[in-house]
């Protein structure tokens, strides 16, 4: 494998974006992950002493730290291989009761800094000679649920910014692919469960997990397989492409 790549990480700090980040450690990649929280133990668990991942402040709402993040990650001429935009968060409403503020925020966070970052990473790309750009969508991009008009808004214009990249910058050796993971199990969706008050949390997750064709909820571990798949020169025909990590759950109809 690879390894002595650089690969920054929006959205890293736990979940999805901390098992990305020991994943990459560990395979000596060179990891700066980016968050509004500060790092999870789970960040560092795993990747080899003297190769921990560097975390920084930044809020993606925020055009400004995406450059410093940026700024910071390259210093000393560090080239750039691979960007993981993996910040996503949601509000929920019906459109009638959703407040412009809580689509506005959404799409902010969600779709226009993954714009952002691609356009420093494709214009640091272009000049070193090519990258991976890697986009976290979701499945909520491909089939809706009630009130999440917001939330699958953005992540559906995620997957169609990621085919638009991909095709604009493939002659510059550049890849541009996003994920679309099912139910995964993480703080955002332990989270979830609990804002259920009158429901157990665990009877919640396993109910959730149900729905899915393989009768469990995804692991983060898994999703970090497939982003490391990704990035790696044995996907070097996968561009434009979102790779649904689901469980089964948009194949199927009824259960
Ligand atoms: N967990 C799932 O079931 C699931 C399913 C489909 C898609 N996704 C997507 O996967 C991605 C990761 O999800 P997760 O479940 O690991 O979520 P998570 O909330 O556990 O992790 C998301 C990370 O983004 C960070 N973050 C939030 N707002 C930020 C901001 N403004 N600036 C910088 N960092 C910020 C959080 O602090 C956190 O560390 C998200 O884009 C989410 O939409 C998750």
């Amino acid at each position: 494998m690879p390894g002595g790549r650089t690969i920054v990480i929006f959205g890293g700090a736990r979940g999805i974006g901390a098992a990305v980040a020991t994943r990459f450690a560990a395979a000596d990649d060179r990891v700066f992950v980016g968050d509004v929280l500060d790092a999870s133990p789970e960040v560092f668990a795993g990747a080899p002493q003297g190769n921990e991942p560097v975390v920084m402040k930044c809020d993606v709402g925020r055009p400004g730290d995406i450059a410093t993040m940026f700024d910071r990650a390259l210093d000393g001429g560090r080239k750039l291989d691979v960007v993981f935009n993996n910040v996503g968060i949601a509000r929920y409403g019906e459109v009638d009761t959703l407040s412009l503020d809580d689509w506005r925020l959404t799409l902010d966070v969600n779709l226009t800094a993954q714009f952002l970052a691609c356009k420093r990473a494709v214009t640091e790309m272009k000049r070193t000679g090519g990258g991976v750009i890697i986009n976290t969508a979701s499945i909520l991009g491909h089939a809706s649920q009630k009130t999440t008009a917001a939330y699958a808004a953005s992540k559906a214009a995620v997957m169609a910014l990621t085919r638009t990249v991909a095709i604009d910058h493939a002659k510059e050796g550049i890849r541009c692919v996003s994920i679309s993971p099912g139910t995964i199990d993480t703080p955002l969706v332990q989270i979830a469960a609990a804002t259920f008050r009158d429901r157990d949390p665990d009877d919640l997750k396993r109910e959730w997990a149900a729905l899915h064709p393989l009768n469990r909820l995804g692991t983060p571990k898994e999703v970090a397989e497939t982003v490391f798949f990704l990035a790696s020169p044995g996907a070097g025909f996968i561009t434009g492409a979102d790779i649904l990590i689901d469980g089964g759950i948009r194949s199927e109809l009824y259960a």
